[in-house]
């Protein structure tokens, strides 16, 4: 794909080295291997590919555990269309990843049709309860009780996952909600093999899990320990709940039995969530966020989420710098980017809220002009130190976990999606009897002005809290269009690294040309202004973090970033999967 290197001609490189052979004695045969070895390695350098992605040509599904994208590729295989791969692929991640997978949280869906219509979003963010407050996380003296905002009922906003699902489904797919739903009952009903991963993350987060009596039945064995990688593991609280669902429609979460489990578990631990939020929660039809970058389009996620604004407002500010020549995380390269990203982020804390609730410049945030204002502040050899642009105090990161999917099917319909119950495992409450984890994503509200929630960001007034309102997010599914045709098709956890992450695939593909496993793969780098640090991940040269150092900048190399799952449909109509290798269960399939 990469056409502007000439290859080495391998068969010429083969003959010479048998000629040689028959010519000369064993020290000219040493040399002509050696010959072959450097024309080999010289090959693979100029055909600048390590990683291979997964291809097909009828369709294709990335996410972020196998048997989600296994179940979601025979719904593809069986003549269903993209829509219906994705709601029985983020039903079944429910069940096989309850760390991200559920029914207790919310997110983004992205649907752009292959015949070139205008691309949808569909938002399902979960919602303040109305009983919210804006100082709720606050104690008496005003400070901000984070504990209260991550780990306990008040955390929890009111679910919009199986309403825009079932609303996603209505409006594209050709299933029926109690089809889509079918693989996950069974999964959970009859369980499913653990792998490593799961056993991983369960304990890891044993501590604050295994304090809810409902989470340590329903994630740990009857002698406390987790589930050994092998075990099959069985969910028949959660089977029940979705069997009701697939039973009543979606009624059944928002008004029935599974309603009335919610509250419950509410009334019993002083939360807010009423039989009123539930019935009254409705998710959204957005306008997404358009740009384009060197003739892309680009289409992203609009508020309540960030990822879309910020996604075209760094594409923009970076459209002035030839990303290609400067190259792949030069030092050049990641200096714009980081200056880029501050400016940006800062931006973020200050304008991104619901708006249904605020009013935020959109336009004037993602417009060409007020990026080339933004280009001219660039000091194209010097960092500009954060508190240059505005002060903050952010915490350190919470090991966090969201999971995005990205599928494309054999008439060229696209959907990309990203749902979260924000932290791994969200809360850590599952509600007794229905068998799921509610979210803790009231932490991605503005607790206080100023105040960082668990991902470093500040916000203030547009995002704070209040009733019915959704919280900010920066989740970001995104696809690319190129002369009018879906092209690219990406998203990621991160917290507020999903920005960043999705951002350099879109550069790694447009800019960098490289095929799209090796755009997933490769190492990725994020600033988001506060703190004032390029976090790196392994993989960047000593020298570029040097030269990095010597303008200025504070470069920390940390856990890896992301976990982005995409899909590139080439000229010819060739779909390539690639999935991202940061996640052990992560997998592309296609036919
Ligand atoms: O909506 C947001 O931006 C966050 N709640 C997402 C959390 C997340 O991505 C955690 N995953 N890695």
């Amino acid at each position: 794909m990469d056409t502007r290197h000439p290859r080495v001609m391998p068969e010429k490189a083969a003959t010479g080295g048998l000629a040689a052979r028959k010519l000369i004695g064993t020290a000219a045969l040493f040399c002509c291997i050696a010959l072959l070895h450097i024309q080999a390695s010289a090959q693979a350098i100029l055909e600048g590919e390590r990683f291979n992605p997964v291809t097909a040509s009828q369709g294709m599904v990335v996410t972020s555990h196998t048997l989600a994208t296994q179940v979601a590729l025979d719904v593809l295989k069986d003549g269903g269309n993209a829509m219906d791969a994705a709601v029985t692929a983020g039903f079944a991640l429910a069940v096989t990843q309850p760390r991200s997978g559920n029914i207790g949280g919310g997110g983004f869906m992205l649907f752009s049709p292959g015949n070139g219509e205008p691309v949808e979003a569909i938002d399902y963010r979960e919602k303040a309860p109305r009983r919210a407050t804006e100082t709720m996380f606050q104690d008496e003296q005003g400070n901000v009780v984070q504990n209260r905002s991550r780990f306990t009922h008040k955390a929890a906003g009111v679910p919009g996952t199986v309403a825009g699902f079932a609303l996603a489904l209505e409006r594209h797919g050709t299933l029926s909600l109690k089809q889509a739903l079918a693989p996950a009952i069974r999964l959970a009903s009859e369980g499913f093999i653990v792998p490593e991963r799961f056993t991983e993350g369960l304990e890891q987060a044993r501590d604050r899990l295994t304090r809810w009596p409902a989470t340590l039945d329903t994630f740990y064995k009857e002698d406390g320990s987790a589930w050994q990688p092998g075990e099959r593991f069985k969910q028949p609280d959660l089977a029940r709940t979705l069997k009701r669902i697939a039973d009543h429609g979606i009624k059944d979460f928002y008004q029935g039995e599974t309603a009335k489990l919610i509250v419950d578990e509410m009334q019993r631990n002083d939360g807010l969530i009423t039989l009123e939020d539930l019935a009254s929660y409705q998710p959204a039809i957005r306008q997404p966020i358009h740009g384009t970058y060197r003739g892309y389009e680009v289409y992203s996620m609009s508020p309540p989420s960030s990822g879309g604004t910020h996604i075209v407002q760094i594409l923009n500010i970076l459209e002035g710098y030839p990303m290609a020549e400067l190259g792949h995380n030069s030092a050049a390269s990641i200096h714009r980017m980081a200056e880029t990203m501050k400016l940006a982020y800062a931006d973020r804390a200050t304008y991104l809220g619901d708006t249904d609730f605020v009013e935020v410049p959109l336009n004037g945030l993602t417009s060409k002009e007020y990026a080339a204002s933004l280009r001219e502040k660039i000091d194209l050899e010097t960092a500009r130190p954060s508190s240059d642009i505005q002060a903050g105090d952010p915490a350190g990161f919470e090991s966090p976990e969201t999971t995005h999917f990205s599928i494309v099917d054999r008439w060229g319909n696209a959907v990309s999606n990203t749902y979260t119950i924000n932290f791994s495992y969200g809360s850590g409450i599952t509600v007794a009897g229905a068998g799921f984890l509610l979210n803790n994503e009231m932490d991605d509200f503005s607790a206080k002005p100023g105040v960082p929630n668990a991902y470093g960001l500040i916000g203030g007034e547009a995002n704070k809290i209040e009733p019915e309102k959704r919280m900010l997010s920066s989740m970001s599914p995104t696809i690319v269009r190129r002369d009018g045709r879906n092209y690219l098709v990406t998203g990621s956890p991160g917290g507020s690294r999903i920005i960043t992450t999705t951002l350099q695939v879109l550069l790694n593909v447009i800019d960098h040309g490289m095929n799209i496993q090796s755009a997933v793969s490769v190492p990725r780098i994020h600033h988001q202004w506060l703190p004032d640090e390029i976090r790196i991940e392994q993989g960047i040269s000593a020298d570029t973090i040097s030269l990095l150092e010597t303008m200025g900048h504070d470069v920390v190399q940390k856990s890896s970033m992301g976990a982005i799952q995409s899909i590139l449909i080439e000229d010819n109509g060739k779909l390539t999967g690639g999935a991202d290798p940061r996640r052990s269960t992560s997998s592309a399939m296609g036919f």
